[in-house]
């Protein structure tokens, strides 16, 4: 070996590592994803302890994003007052989204509890600050909207920590925009990307609420999937990945 690769592998094996996670860790991991939820109900009124709390916004803090732009801020809401101030927003949000829904589904849309803003010991609002690594960011160059989906998958990283660790979580959307920016604060360039409940609950449903609610259902796998080009399905004799989707439609129930 020449010095240069003598010198590249001992700096390689400074910077990799390779670790490989258990049947445990990987069962502890799809645990997670089959049994998270959207909570809007069961909040209890305990506290989440900070080093809790913690360990969730590290987690969120440690999603990708678009040429490691972090662009988001973890907003904590523990004010009464601020959450009385959103509640009110998403109340009036919620009256006009109920009457753009026709006779049965708007009485079913009405019967829906669809935020915990009040219960929830703490809300978060995490948000997207499209300046915070300059104007030209690695990435990002040609699809905008890149820095937006850098901050969903915190939310999503912060969702999973939270189940993990028992905590609830509801995001409430049905709020304007601007609301948002005039009762938090926010500037003008920080999007205000996810509004959300958090605390401990009483209990976790065991599949989605709107599920349950008889208002959608979750769609077949199989058939979300297309090859090469747009709709282009296969059927499961066509295909062993299709063949596989089939045959794991219990994946989910191990975990319940
Ligand atoms: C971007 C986004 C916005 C959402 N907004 C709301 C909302 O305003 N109110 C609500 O009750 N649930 C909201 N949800 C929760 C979804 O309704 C829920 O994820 C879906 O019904 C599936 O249920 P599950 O999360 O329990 O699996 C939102 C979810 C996402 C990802």
């Amino acid at each position: 070996m020449e010095k240069r690769d003598v010198d590249k592998s001992a700096e390689n094996s400074q910077l990799m590592q390779n670790i490989e996670f258990s049947q445990e860790d990987k069962d502890g991991l799809y645990k997670t994803i089959f049994n998270r939820r959207d909570v809007r109900g069961q909040f209890k009124p305990d506290p989440i302890p900070a080093e809790v709390l913690a360990r969730i916004l590290t987690a969120a803090h440690h999603a990708p994003s678009v040429g490691f732009m972090q662009p988001w801020n973890f907003m904590v809401i523990k004010s009464h007052q601020v959450k009385k101030s959103i509640h009110q927003a998403f109340s009036e949000a919620n009256e006009e989204a109920a009457q753009m829904f026709e006779d049965e589904k708007q009485k079913t849309y009405r019967s829906l509890k669809l935020e915990g803003i009040l219960e929830a010991p703490i809300n978060l609002c995490i948000t997207c600050d499209k300046n915070k690594a300059g104007p030209v960011v690695i990435g990002r160059t040609h699809i905008k909207t890149m820095d937006l989906y850098s901050s969903v998958c915190a939310v999503q990283n912060l969702w999973l920590a939270a189940r993990a660790e028992g905590v609830g979580l509801g995001w409430v959307s049905i709020i304007k925009q601007q609301a948002l920016h005039s009762i938090l604060g926010i500037p003008k360039g920080v999007v205000p990307v996810a509004y959300l409940c958090l605390g401990y609950v009483s209990d976790f449903y065991k599949k989605p609420e709107l599920e349950t609610a008889n208002w959608r259902e979750r769609l077949p796998l199989a058939e979300q999937v297309y090859f090469d080009q747009w709709q282009d399905t296969r059927e499961r004799g066509q295909d062993e990945l299709i063949h596989q989707l089939y045959e794991h439609e219990g994946f989910v129930n191990q975990y319940k």
